[in-house]
C-alpha cells in the first residue's frame, strides 16, 4: 500500500545500538511520548556511559527512519529499563515487542539475573507489554511522576534460566 510505503512499514525492522546521529529523531519521538522528556544533554550522558559499560541503548528503524528506542541501565546483576518509546504513528506493531526482546536478551547476555522497570500506574498498555515479558509489580512509587502519577515497580528475576528463554522464544517479534 502507499500509505505503509510512505510510512515505512513495508520495510524490515532493525534494531541496532543507538548513536548520536540517531539523537535528532529520538529526541522528537522523546517529547511526544512524555510530558516531561529526556533533554538532549542527558541522551548525550547515557550514550557516554554506554562507552563505559553501565549502559545499552538502541534504536528500532525501518529503513532510515528511527520509530523507537530503548535502553538499559546495569547494577551489578540487575538491568534496569530506563527508557523505551514508540513513534505515534508505529505504535501496536510490535515494535515496542521487539525493542523489549532485544532488551532481554542485552541483559541476559550481560550476565543479569533480573531486570526491573519503572511504569506509571495510568499507563495500563505498558504494564500489559511488559507482564508479556515476565514483569510483575513488586511496589509502588506514590507521586513518581511529576509530583503527582503513582510509578508500579515491576521486576522479572531468574532471565537466566531456561523458562525465560522459552518465554521468550514463545513471544512473536516482527524484528
Ligand atoms: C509503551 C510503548 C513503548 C509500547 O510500544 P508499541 O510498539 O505500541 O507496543 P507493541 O505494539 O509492541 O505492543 C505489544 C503488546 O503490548 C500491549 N500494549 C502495548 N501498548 C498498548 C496500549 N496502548 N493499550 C493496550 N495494550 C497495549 C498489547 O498487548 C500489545 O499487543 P497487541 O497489540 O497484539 O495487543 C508505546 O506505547 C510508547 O512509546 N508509549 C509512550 C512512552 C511510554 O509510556 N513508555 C513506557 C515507559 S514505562
Amino acid at each position: 500500500m502507499l500509505a505503509d510505503i510512505v510510512s515505512g512499514t513495508d520495510r524490515p525492522l532493525v534494531i541496532e545500538p543507538m548513536r548520536r546521529k540517531h539523537l535528532t529523531h529520538v529526541e522528537a519521538i522523546e517529547q511526544t511520548s512524555y510530558v516531561r522528556g529526556w533533554s538532549h544533554r542527558l541522551f548525550l550522558s547515557e550514550l557516554d556511559q554506554v562507552r563505559e559499560g553501565t549502559r545499552w541503548y538502541g534504536v528500532s528503524r525501518r529503513g532510515r527512519r528511527v520509530i523507537g528506542y530503548g535502553g538499559l541501565l546495569f547494577t551489578s546483576d540487575e538491568a534496569h529499563v530506563t527508557n523505551i518509546a514508540v513513534a505515534l504513528d508505529h505504535r501496536r506493531r510490535g515494535v515496542g515487542a521487539a525493542l523489549m526482546h532485544r532488551l532481554a536478551h542485552v541483559a541476559i547476555d550481560h550476565g543479569c539475573e533480573a531486570w526491573t522497570l519503572e511504569v506509571r500506574a495510568t499507563s495500563t498498555g505498558a504494564q500489559h507489554l511488559y507482564r508479556t515479558f515476565g514483569f510483575v509489580p513488586a511496589g509502588v512509587r506514590q507521586h513518581y511522576y511529576e509530583n503527582a502519577v503513582d510509578a508500579i515497580v515491576m521486576w522479572c528475576h531468574g532471565i537466566q534460566t531456561l523458562e525465560y528463554a522459552d518465554l521468550l522464544a514463545a513471544i512473536d517479534v516482527s524484528e
